[in-house]
């Protein structure tokens, strides 16, 4: 690869890594790609367009304001998806159930279309989130449940998009984790980021520190252990916290840290949803040398039992997670 790798030409190159692949998947996710530089190009325009920023005045399957961002952005996505005839069904934070396209399509994708709506009015970065498994019912059929309802281990690909400062693309198929940035001059994605690790150690913590008090004595216990002064390591650590979960991942995957969204009192499977904001992230931050955690066992072995099913979430530096699960297991 030259030092100018396009995400195309990157796709292409490896699909030598699916023996005997018909090419289906990098189709898919090329639609990805298209997709996200036509919601790039929203989220760019979203302070000038009063059309885009704000409520749409409709709620979704949690009882959430949907904002219109998040309605553009997920028929963006389904648009690109469908188009490409590869994909059997599409489940999505914004669609009580799932959407049943191809049957003739191998594949399922799950996203969260736009993550961190809070802080599309006030200029803040916000992302996307896609995981894509195999479908298991047979080719030619109606997309089941089942197919959704997989384990995070079972994911061909897992990645986000994130419009910060500049918009990046990140993803991995299972071959490390490799990172994109835009060129809006040029309207592609250039390679920036390649094999994308943890740094050996960190210090940054990232909660909702409102919810302290509403939190299990094992994540107080931790989150006190964070500001903790003890020279020999590293501590207190810093806290950072976007209130964007793509935002909040990415930083600390380039700079070390740990993000957490524990069980409260009145959420006490936490707020982040399995399916397309723990696992996709798990799968990039195993394959970046990090750990992903419900707090006691691996998130990407939790057998999910419903599409909008809620985990609590401990990402980051394995070392970090490791820690944090040791409070929690002697609370
Ligand atoms: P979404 O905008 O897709 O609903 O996700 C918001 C999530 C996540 O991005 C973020 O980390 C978390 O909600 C923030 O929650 P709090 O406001 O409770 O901290
Ligand atoms: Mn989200
Ligand atoms: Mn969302």
């Amino acid at each position: 690869m030259n030092n100018l790798t396009t995400l195309g030409e990157f796709i292409v190159d490896k699909q030598k890594d699916f023996p005997g692949s018909s090419g289906e998947f990098s189709s898919l996710l090329s639609g990805i790609r298209l997709a996200s530089k036509i919601v790039s190009q929203q989220v760019n325009k979203a302070g000038l367009l009063s059309h885009i920023v704000g409520g749409a005045g409709s709620e979704n399957i949690q009882g959430e304001q949907q904002q219109k961002l998040d309605v553009i952005a997920n028929d963006q996505f389904i648009k690109a998806l469908t188009a490409r005839n590869v994909v059997c069904g599409i489940a999505s934070e914004e669609n009580d159930d799932f959407i049943k396209i191809n049957e003739t399509g191998r594949y399922i994708v799950a996203m969260d279309p736009l993550d961190g709506s809070s802080n599309i009015d006030v200029n803040v970065s916000i992302g996307t989130i896609f995981s894509i498994y195999k479908r298991k019912t047979p080719v030619g059929t109606p997309v089941e449940n089942e197919d959704f309802l997989q384990p995070g281990t079972e994911q061909l690909a897992a990645g986000y998009i994130i419009y910060g400062s500049s918009t990046m693309l990140v993803y991995t198929t299972g071959f490390g984790v490799n990172g994109f940035t835009f060129d809006p001059g040029i309207g592609v994605f250039v390679l920036s980021h390649p094999n994308m690790k943890f740094p050996d150690s960190g210090k940054i913590y990232s909660m909702n520190e409102g919810n302290f008090l509403r939190s299990s004595k094992g994540v107080q216990d931790y989150i006190n252990y964070a500001k903790t002064i003890d020279e020999e390591t590293n501590r207190p650590y810093t806290a950072r916290y976007i209130g964007s979960l793509v935002a909040d991942f990415h930083r600390n995957l380039i700079k070390g840290g740990i993000y957490i969204y524990p069980s409260t009192t009145n959420a006490p499977l936490g707020k982040l949803r399995l399916l397309y904001e723990c696992n996709p992230l798990a799968f990039i931050a195993e394959q970046a040398g990090g750990a992903a955690s419900d707090g006691k066992k691996r998130i990407m072995e939790v057998t999910p039992t419903g599409l909008h099913q809620r985990v609590p979430y401990f990402t980051g530096n394995s070392a970090m997670v490791e820690k944090a699960e040791a409070f929690i297991a002697a609370e």
